[in-house]
């Protein structure tokens, strides 16, 4: 097992476990397999901005999937946790806990580690509280008309449980 910060060059192969996530998956992100399908090199460059993509590899295989996203005008010390994926074969065996240890080592001056669930995601809400992540209280419609909502958890950088 290998874990891996991608680069804005890598932009092929995070396209590909991004649309094996979003296909694999489909009702736990926001975004969909047809439209991320569509993006230009270009979208996918653009995903590298204030972000951190990193993967956990078993040899060429790649079993684990996070962003790291730095968002403008909030604190230094913050970070948001976006596009959490693990090969449903790897599920439940501390790929995501790896993941997690890895970015918080990576980025050590992080503080506070935030992420929206969509509120239906019972795996994931179940897996962040195990990990140790507490909801903040925030909860919001999506603006796309599904009428899904999602909720909000905070991590402080702590160590993991
Ligand atoms: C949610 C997901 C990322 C969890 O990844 P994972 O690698 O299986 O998680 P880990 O093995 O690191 O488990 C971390 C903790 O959560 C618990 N957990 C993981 N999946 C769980 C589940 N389905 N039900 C209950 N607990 C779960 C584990 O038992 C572990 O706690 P423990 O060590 O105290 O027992 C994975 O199920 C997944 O990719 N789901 C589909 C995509 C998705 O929902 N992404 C999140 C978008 S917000």
């Amino acid at each position: 097992m290998e874990f891996q910060v991608l680069a804005a060059d890598d932009w092929k192969l995070l396209r590909d476990v991004r649309l094996q996530a979003l296909k694999d998956s489909p009702g736990a992100y926001i975004s969909s397999y047809e439209t991320e399908a569509s993006w230009t090199e270009a979208s996918w460059r653009r995903s590298f901005a204030d972000a951190l993509w990193v993967v956990l590899r078993n040899g060429r295989r790649i079993i684990g999937l996070a962003r790291s996203l730095r968002v403008e005008g909030r604190p230094p010390d913050e970070r948001h946790l976006e596009a959490v994926w693990v090969e449903p074969r790897h599920r439940r065996t501390g790929v995501m806990r790896a993941l997690l240890l890895y970015l918080t080592e990576l980025e050590p001056d992080v503080h506070n580690w935030l992420l929206w669930v969509l509120d239906h995601n019972a795996e994931a809400l179940e897996a962040y509280e195990r990990l140790g992540f507490q909801p903040t209280g925030e909860r919001q419609q999506l603006t796309d008309s599904s009428g899904r909502t999602e909720v909000r958890f905070r991590r402080s950088a702590v160590s993991i449980p």
